[in-house]
């Protein structure tokens, strides 16, 4: 068996500058690092999840959200943006079913509802709702389909549970408004924004905004045509609106939520930040790596698939220097495939090579945000399944939050043997709420089924070394289509709804070689490498 050896070579030998080392005595892959100086530096709620719109669609799927082991799953991604929006945030429409007063005193049935929205949600009602989504997703792919979307009214219930399941595990609510109402003439009706604006208002809601998703294909979903110019307009808009407004003054307003440019054409990012640029705190864009109805396993592990999002995210990253320099970038919506998801891939064990991969990249290459597409609902990319539970991307993120902090360092994987195309390695300096300050996380991942080693140099490896290894809790190639996952050989799973397990690292003993394991995710935090760059 070829023995491919990948040597981390952590240069603390030369904690000053840009050290390229390379092993020429070996067919290997090096890793070539510099620990002196922070490349980029990503926003602290950098790994972000989004809830699709469609989960409104009846408006009781909202309650879903009550639920204490999703609001402690919540917590535990925090600090983090909640961006609630997709498809069907264009067909929205707010309905109030209250009477405001200036107090945001209100009457009607739908207090009762809100009393619910801020209590635990009874798990009686819980099982049937979980029932009942189950026949709603058939509904929803049904439309999807056939892109006919129906129009949807919401009334405050769903903002109330939005923003008090925001509220109550720690995220930040951004909430994507109808870009679809038009008047005659083809620029945004805001007056149905401003009702909403006002009722959240009224009840002091802290919240971001958002207009409009995937702009580029209105046409397809609606029959409407709207150009990035006349986007930008309707986003000066919006923000007019929350600047006259006391409280969203100075909220954050997030767009124009493109999809990804296709045969590097930007569509209508161009003309939109011509006109909107100034509007928006971070221009917004989607991305997917494949078509969830024609991919396969062997698509989740391709390296050149993996590598399309650098050609991607460097044509957005041009054309917004170009035309607005210095405006920061977020995916705002992102999962391993559209479509809702590959079935039987994108809530399994192979789906966190997309996942880990695409948080890599984006920090290295200049994204600040990254919002994966979904927390829970629609499709089957959701980090927690329709029963509620944790599925395997679940637990990297949660890895990734605890272990993995804001300041990305230079590594680069140099290799003379293609196979070691297929680890791929991210340094950062490590999260400073759990390592002290010169701490390094080395994210890395194992896409073969050929066995190689991580060679630790002697100083790093005189370093505390914890390793937390994320494995299928089944081997071989049939254990990436798991839905759960190891950690260091121990299954992970709640302890109860409100507890999560501990995640423990295993300490290496110095001077080891670093294994990684077939199909493997991996965070290495390097407790005591004193990085100049993490002081
Ligand atoms: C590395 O590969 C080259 C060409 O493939 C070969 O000539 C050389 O002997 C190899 N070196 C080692 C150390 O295996
Ligand atoms: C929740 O809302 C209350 C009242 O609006 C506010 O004081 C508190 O800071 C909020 N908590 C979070 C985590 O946003
Ligand atoms: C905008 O929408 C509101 C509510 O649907 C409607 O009453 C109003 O006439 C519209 N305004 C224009 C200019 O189309
Ligand atoms: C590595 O890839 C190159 C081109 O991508 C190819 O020419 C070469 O034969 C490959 N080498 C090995 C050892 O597979
Ligand atoms: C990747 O997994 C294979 C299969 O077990 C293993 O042989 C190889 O050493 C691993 N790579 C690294 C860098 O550990």
């Amino acid at each position: 068996m070829k023995c491919v050896s990948v040597c981390a070579v952590l240069s603390l030998l030369c904690h000053t500058d840009g050290v390229h080392i390379r092993d020429p005595n070996r067919n290997s892959s090096d890793v070539s690092v510099d620990l002196s100086a922070v490349i980029r530096r990503v926003d602290r709620r950098f790994l972000s999840v989004t809830i699709d719109a469609s989960l409104a669609s009846e408006e009781k799927f909202m309650y879903l959200l009550s639920s204490p082991k999703i609001r402690t799953l919540a917590r535990a991604l925090t600090p983090a943006f909640l961006r609630f929006g997709g498809t069907r945030q264009d067909f929205m429409v707010f309905t109030p079913q209250r009477r405001h007063t200036h107090s945001g005193v209100s009457a009607g049935n739908a207090d009762v509802l809100l009393k619910h929205a801020s209590c635990d949600l009874p798990s009686w009602l819980e099982e049937k709702l979980k029932k009942d989504w189950t026949q709603q997703q058939l509904i929803l792919m049904r439309e999807d389909l056939h892109r006919k979307y129906r129009r949807v009214k919401f009334t405050e219930f769903t903002v109330d549970l939005l923003h008090s399941f925001t509220n109550c595990s720690g995220m930040d609510l951004i909430f994507g408004l109808n870009a679809l109402l038009r008047t005659a003439d083809n620029t945004w009706n805001s007056s149905n924004a401003r009702s909403l604006l006002q009722y959240c208002e009224s009840r002091r809601y802290k919240m971001a905004w958002e207009l409009g998703n995937e702009p580029n294909s209105y046409e397809k979903k609606a029959g409407i045509r709207v150009d990035g110019a006349q986007l930008g307009h309707d986003f000066t808009r919006l923000r007019e609106m929350m600047t006259e407004s006391k409280f969203y003054h100075d909220a954050g307003l997030y767009g124009p939520d493109v999809g990804q440019p296709r045969d590097h054409r930007a569509d209508i990012l161009e003309g939109f930040l011509q006109t909107g640029a100034e509007a928006v705190d971070a221009c917004t864009w989607h991305h997917y790596y494949v078509n969830g109805r024609d991919t396969s396993l062997d698509d989740f592990l391709d390296p050149d698939i993996l590598n399309t999002l650098a050609v991607k995210i460097d044509e957005v990253l041009k054309e917004v220097t170009l035309v607005s320099p210095g405006k920061r970038v977020w995916l705002g919506e992102t999962s391993s495939a559209y479509g809702g998801g590959a079935v039987g891939l994108s809530d399994t064990f192979a789906a966190g090579f997309m996942w880990l991969d695409k948080l890599g990249l984006s920090a290295r290459l200049g994204l600040d945000v990254v919002m994966r597409q979904v927390f829970i609902g629609s499709g089957s990319y959701h980090l927690v399944d329709d029963n509620l539970n944790p599925l395997p991307d679940f637990w990297l993120s949660v890895l990734y939050k605890r272990l993995v902090g804001l300041e990305v360092l230079s590594a680069e994987v140099f290799s003379s043997l293609n196979r070691s195309r297929r680890v791929r390695m991210y340094l950062h300096c490590a999260n400073r709420n759990r390592y002290r300050t010169g701490a390094l996380t080395l994210i890395s991942m194992n896409l073969s089924e050929k066995p190689a080693r991580i060679s630790v140099p002697a100083l790093v490896s005189s370093s505390t070394v914890e390793a937390f290894v994320l494995e299928s809790d089944q081997p071989g190639e049939d254990g990436l289509y798991s839905r759960s996952v190891k950690l260091n050989g121990q299954l992970l799973k709640m302890v109860d709804d409100k507890t999560l397990p501990d995640f423990e690292g295993s300490r290496l003993p110095p001077a080891e070689h670093v294994a990684l394991p077939a199909y493997s995710l991996a965070f290495f935090v390097f407790a005591d490498a004193r990085a100049a760059a993490c002081v």
